[in-house]
């Protein structure tokens, strides 16, 4: 590390600029560091690792915790999906995911091969959509991924572009990381195309194409074409991916060159349409649901909002406890009024990330007087910040004029976008766990099934163990309830008519009409109870999870011993725990889900 949180780049080792905020540029190099090590990291470690006092990590990381973009257990803190609204404030306002990305979609679909959109990144290509089919490949890349310019397959077309100190900084980043340590994501020191890079440029500028011909990896092969802005530099270029066991090289570009630019062209025009020109009707705020953004407009971190979960723990799986990770974050939730105090807590830090948060709200580039009123901070705050993040490289000037630059994607995009849900809910369902006393649960729809996809138990009340990938019938448990309750009527109803409503004890409701009865309560009430239908002396409620556009994607529930707690017991202490559960599940999942892909497990 050089303490900039770069890459190994001459350009970064410069001293700062005086007016630089200094704990801005620690705190970014803490949270850089924590993205290039996955995400997770012992705090002693990373005390040894970036070369900070141990004090200045710990503010640092308290300030994390409390803004909810870190977790912080007792010996170790990972990154947490709100982090992801740095990366998405790029996102929304370079509009590029939403202009082009349903395009890059249709095209997947119509070839059967992946497509993705990628952006020059300096001496990188970085991802900025992806939609993945028939992956074949070991390696898959996520939104937010760095790959080197000279094995990519948009990186000739890019370089065609290069200026004599681009080729300069490209050629002193390959003498000094030969084996590519600095892009994590690649497996390890597989890619090359160095030696033939300076000659693929050229051609890619003469012939508007280029391939990745296993570069990356063997067996993978990619063709890409440049998306032009109005003055022909590429602004991003699309690739279509595929494999050795499908096309070679030269017949994968027979086989789609043409489609590729029909797309290409296509993209340049949305680009170049009302709705597609800066401040248009696609401006970040409105999500391709319609709705208003998750992450979006933040003036304040949303990391903020009474529902960021300051106090769960960092890893359930690895035991760092509830409580430690509450006094952490000063046991106590986070709200608007109590943010800027504390020993923890270090404010010009936690205002230059306000700032940078604060560019996803424009689809141009800002100005200081716009972003201190987007901030509500002061203009030399602002100033200073931006002076800062403009030496770091993740905002670029322009005249009196600042946009992000796509480096911001490396402030925790790469591990966060690799997360899953059952993965995201697992601190959540720690904290519920812990709260209750009793076990959580998260279970989606597989079939007239459920299936278990994160648990976090206490004493085994069951007669059966249950662990993840558990499948139960899903009319007679109450997060089966919730899922059923949650389709669409017809599938709802099909998957009624073709189960067997076999009774597991007295209770089970079997008949079909009693049952179509208590989905639609279900639905109404917004959760399900279900008591001892399953097994005589387990009675469980439960909640849904849904996605960005509504839709129930998951449930979870609490379940325990019938004789720990009467049913109306239950609805009275359980449910409002486990609403609140699912509330801090769906804010992360759909902050993370805005521009990444993010399975359920
Ligand atoms: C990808 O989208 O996964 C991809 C694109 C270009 C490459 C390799 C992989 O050269």
């Amino acid at each position: 590390m050089d303490g900039t949180g770069g890459t190994p780049s001459a350009a970064l080792a410069e001293d700062p600029p005086e007016e630089a905020v200094g704990p801005l540029i620690r705190g970014l190099a803490v949270i850089r560091h924590l993205t290039l090590t996955g995400g997770r990291r012992v705090v002693s470690e990373l005390v040894r690792e970036t070369g900070l006092a141990r004090s200045t990590v710990d503010r640092i990381l308290g300030t994390l915790a409390r803004l909810g973009y870190a977790r912080l257990g007792e010996r170790e803190v990972a990154l947490a999906p709100p982090l992801m609204e740095l990366g998405n404030a790029y996102l929304a306002a370079s509009r590029i995911p939403a202009l082009l990305g349903p395009i890059a979609d249709r095209l997947a679909e119509e070839l059967d091969e992946s497509v993705s959109i990628a952006v020059p990144d300096r001496d990188g290509v970085r991802f900025v959509h992806q939609m993945p089919r028939r992956r074949t490949m070991s390696v898959t890349f996520h939104v937010g991924d760095l790959l080197p310019a000279e094995s990519a397959a948009p990186g000739a077309l890019f370089a065609a572009h290069w200026s004599p100190a681009d080729w300069e900084r490209w050629r002193a980043r390959v003498a000094e990381d030969p084996g590519y340590a600095s892009f994590p994501v690649l497996p390890d020191g597989t890619a090359r195309g160095a030696g033939t890079f300076a000659a693929r440029a050229e051609r890619a500028r003469a012939d508007g194409w280029s391939v990745d011909d296993q570069q990356i990896e063997p067996g993978l092969i990619a063709v890409a074409v440049p998306v032009r802005d109005p003055d022909g530099r590429p602004l991003c270029a699309l690739s279509v991916v595929s494999h050795t066991s499908r096309h070679t090289a030269g017949s994968l570009r027979d086989a789609v060159l043409g489609r590729m630019r029909e797309t290409a062209a296509a993209m340049e025009r949305a680009l170049a349409s009302p709705s597609g020109a800066p401040g248009g009707a696609t401006a970040a705020g409105v999500d391709e649901a319609g709705g208003p953004a998750a992450g979006a407009p933040s003036a304040t971190p949303s990391g903020a909002s009474a529902e960021t979960p300051a106090d769960a723990p960092a890893d359930p799986a690895t035991g760092a406890s509830a409580e430690t990770a509450a006094g952490a974050a000063g046991q106590r939730e986070p709200g608007a009024e109590d943010r800027a105090t504390g020993p923890e807590y270090i404010e010009s830090f936690a205002r230059g990330l306000r700032v940078l948060t604060a560019f996803g709200a424009r689809t141009e580039a800002v100005s200081l007087t716009e972003l201190a009123e987007l901030t509500g901070l002061p203009r030399a705050t602002v100033r200073r910040a931006l002076i800062t993040l403009t030496h770091l490289g993740y905002v670029a000037a322009e005249g009196r004029l600042f946009r992000l630059t796509p480096r911001v994607l490396d402030l925790g995009f790469p591990c966060l976008a690799r997360l899953t849900l059952s993965r995201i809910a697992l601190s959540h369902l720690a904290w519920l766990s812990a709260q209750v006393n009793d076990s959580a649960s998260m279970a989606v729809l597989a079939g007239d099934e459920i299936q278990y996809v994160a648990r976090v138990p206490t004493v085994r009340i069951m007669s059966v163990d249950i662990t993840v990938g558990t499948r139960f019938p899903a009319y007679a448990t109450s997060m089966g309830r919730v899922l059923l309750a949650g389709l669409p009527r017809e599938e709802r109803d099909a998957i009624l008519a073709r189960t067997d409503l076999r009774p597991f004890t007295r209770r089970t409701i079997t008949g079909r009409a009693r049952l179509a009865a208590v989905l639609d309560r279900t639905a109404r009430d917004g959760y399900a109870l279900v008591d001892q239908e399953l097994e005589d002396g387990l009675r469980s409620i439960a909640v849904p999870v849904r996605d960005r556009a509504g839709r129930v994607v998951a449930a979870v529930n609490v379940s325990s011993h019938a004789a720990r707690r009467t049913a109306e017991q239950a609805r009275e202490a359980v449910l409002p725990l486990l609403r609140r559960a699912a509330a801090r599940i769906e804010h992360d999942y759909h902050i993370a889900t805005r521009f990444a892909r993010i399975p359920v497990a």
